[in-house]
């Protein structure tokens, strides 16, 4: 069902808990204005509320571009203090999306540059068409990243290779993208949905609050010394064995049946 009142977003919950979000603007590319980041935050606070959501699935409208970065022709005239604004907002609105508690998949089915390589790299991890091409191209622009890119890309592939990116702003093939581990798959263009479906499936069968913990500390440990992020994860692992998800899968396991879990 599409229940999308947005005027540059798809928005539609799926069957099985699977919210689908698609950046709708193909006449630019999908191109990130500041109308796209009110969507955003609108979509994800939904998405945040919603009980019955288990997993997050983020696209491009189109065949072309997953997002051709942010918006270029808002930039023209845009100040100095404005355009520290817009990257401000980016980046509240992106770690809103990191912290989502369930996990958000980039299906990445073409272009996929700039702030949409950032928007991209904000989601947990990244499928991709093999005609996916990423790039960070600010520096044809005369500008830096401004939406994370500079942290998240080297966080995930390490700082030389994101160096070589952002220097260069050249533009990387799906297969080099795979290689470096900025892409866990890659697929055929008509494969990308129905793999991401069945990966939701899968997700769909786990205990809910195990996944939200198990995010939860991969996310906020990426910040932190091994020593205070272990002691996320023990927390988290303790808290588990006051749910009754945990006693539900221990119980199923030894009575060889099927776990129901509720999240609770
Ligand atoms: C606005 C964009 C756009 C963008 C494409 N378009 N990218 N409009 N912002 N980022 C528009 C084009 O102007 C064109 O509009 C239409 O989309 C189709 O694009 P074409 O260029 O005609 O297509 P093609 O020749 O196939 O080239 C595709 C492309 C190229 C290689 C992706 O469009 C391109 O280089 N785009 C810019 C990519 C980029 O520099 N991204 C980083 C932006 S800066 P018309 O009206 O002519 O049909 C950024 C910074 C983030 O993201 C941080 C800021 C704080």
């Amino acid at each position: 069902m599409n229940n999308s009142a947005y005027q540059t977003l798809g928005f539609e919950s799926l069957d099985g808990g699977v919210c689908l979000l698609t950046i709708n603007r193909p006449a630019s590319l999908n191109a990130l204005n500041s109308a796209t980041f009110t969507d955003l935050a609108h979509a994800l606070e939904r998405v945040a509320g919603d009980d019955e959501a288990r997993v997050l699935l983020i696209t491009g409208a189109g065949e072309k571009a997953f997002v051709a970065g942010a918006d270029i022709s808002e930039m023209q005239a845009m100040t100095a203090v404005e355009a520290m604004a817009l990257s401000q907002t980016a980046l509240r609105v992106f770690r809103q999306l990191e912290l989502l508690p369930i996990p958000v998949i980039a299906l990445v089915n073409g272009y996929c540059l700039g702030g949409g390589c950032e928007l991209a790299l904000a989601c947990d991890w990244i499928i991709a068409s093999e005609s996916a091409v990423f790039g960070q191209p600010e520096v044809n622009l005369g500008i830096t990243p401004g939406f994370g890119g500079t942290q998240r890309l080297s966080r995930l592939i390490g700082p030389a290779r994101a160096m070589e990116m952002i220097v260069s702003g050249r533009q990387v093939k799906a297969d080099e993208a795979l290689a470096w581990g900025l892409v866990n798959h890659l697929y055929p263009q008509e494969r990308l949905m129905p793999e991401a479906l069945a990966m939701a499936d899968l997700i769909r069968q786990k205990g809910p609050l195990a996944i939200a913990l198990s995010k939860q500390a991969i996310v906020r440990g990426q910040g932190l010394d091994l020593d205070s992020a272990c002691q996320i994860e023990s927390q988290s692992f303790g808290l588990c064995f006051s749910s009754d998800d945990q006693e539900e899968g221990v119980a199923a396991f030894l009575e060889k049946r099927k776990p129901v879990f509720k999240g609770v």
